[in-house]
């Protein structure tokens, strides 16, 4: 089924088409230079671009899938959760798009879309050449299923995003129950100011990672959390994680700069440092949670799964399987929106077209017993 997915939930501005599970397109316009000045998303502008592109980028995701308005079969696109404005644009374009041509309309969780991620697959022409035989693929292998291939369910999900840093239990593709969560900030969020207050660039994810290469990740210690006993209302913090205290950690390191100028190695040795001290403190209660719960197959989603530390610490744990979707589907795109989009249309879910959008987290809250 042809889908057409939408993605406006924050600073990308991305439609993809899927069908049968394949990226036919898959079309990111990021807002990044409009917000870099400010360092962070500012939610006027980005509604605003939102509104002046979305038409383009659809078009674009139409045309590279090499097919017309009239083909799509389905519309879906993020109702929640994200900023209120940003989202509104695409889900409108949706909602619009599906009355116009008479077809089936789906509202979806930005986060359930993170984590269907890795289930998606190209094209063979796209990603892989057969140079053996030279021949144009056929239809058993059009796609390219990726080593990794999809995960069975359950499994544990690990979303590690902006605005979120989650542990859960994904029993279905819209059936999860999260065991942890942040109590403060998120992880990437953390990347994003410590990038912020030392002036490392914008988006702050990809700017550590690069710096760090450079670094020793143990030049400085920097505290882990101790969350995992009982709070004094009694909930249980096994699972979750907190980025508060490093992120303070990290930025009062800067104050003993402010005294003496730092040299290039003590900036790449911060970003080491706290890239690992931000990776473990991800680490720990999700070994935690698969010891617990002998789920053995990890399946991540979200910009910070891009994180090419997060990848190889996870890969030395051999006793699990570990599926991360290529970097380009771990930051926001249209693809997985289409991806989990056209799974809700196949078993006849349908959104009406005045499904509101909802700026909170609904799906992925951890509810404490
Ligand atoms: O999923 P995403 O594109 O948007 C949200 O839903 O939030 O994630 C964006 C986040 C930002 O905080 C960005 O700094 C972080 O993902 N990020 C990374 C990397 N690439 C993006 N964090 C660590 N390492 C990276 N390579
Ligand atoms: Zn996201």
């Amino acid at each position: 089924m042809k889908v057409l997915g939408i993605e406006t939930s924050c600073d990308e501005c991305a439609a993809a088409v899927v069908d049968g599970g394949i990226i036919l397109s898959n079309v990111v316009a990021t807002q990044i230079p409009w917000h870099a000045p400010w360092q962070g998303v500012v939610p006027e502008i980005a509604s605003r671009k939102h509104t002046e592109w979305i038409y383009d980028v659809v078009n674009e995701a139409l045309k590279k899938a090499g097919i017309t308005p009239a083909e799509v079969e389905g519309a879906a696109a993020t109702a929640q959760p994200g900023l209120l404005g940003s989202l509104l644009v695409g889900l409108n374009f949706a909602k619009a798009f599906a009355w116009a041509r008479n077809i089936p309309f789906i509202a979806v969780d930005h986060l359930l879309a993170h984590l269907y991620a890795s289930r998606l697959k190209y094209p063979l022409t796209d990603r892989v050449t057969d140079k053996a035989t030279d021949k144009a693929p056929t239809d058993e292998t059009s796609c390219s299923c990726d080593k990794n291939m999809a995960a069975e369910y359950p499994f544990l999900g690990l979303l590690v995003s902006g605005g979120h840093s989650v542990i859960c239990r994904a029993g279905n593709f819209d059936d999860v129950s999260v065991l942890g969560t942040t109590i403060d900030d998120a992880v990437g969020e953390a990347f994003d100011k410590v990038a912020k207050f030392y002036g490392f660039g914008y988006p702050g994810g990809a700017a550590i990672e690069k710096l760090a290469r450079e670094g020793d990740s143990e030049a400085f210690t920097f505290p882990l959390p101790k969350l995992y006993k009982l709070d004094k209302q009694g909930n249980d913090h096994r699972y979750d994680v907190s980025y508060s205290g490093l992120k303070t950690a990290v930025v009062n390191q800067l104050e003993q700069f402010r005294a003496k100028p730092r040299g290039e190695t003590e900036t790449a040795d911060i970003a080491a440092s706290f890239q690992k001290t931000a990776v473990e403190i991800l680490l720990r209660p999700l070994l935690r949670a698969a010891e617990d719960t002998g789920l053995n197959t990890i399946v991540a989603g979200g910009g910070v799964a891009a994180n090419s530390y997060l990848r190889a610490r996870l890969a030395e744990h051999r006793e699990l399987r570990v599926l991360f979707p290529p970097p380009e589907l771990c930051g926001d795109n249209g693809a997985m929106v289409a991806g989990i989009g056209e799974q809700y249309l196949l078993r006849g879910d349908r959104s009406p077209l005045n499904a509101a959008a909802s700026a909170r987290v609904k799906v992925f809250k951890k509810r404490y017993p």
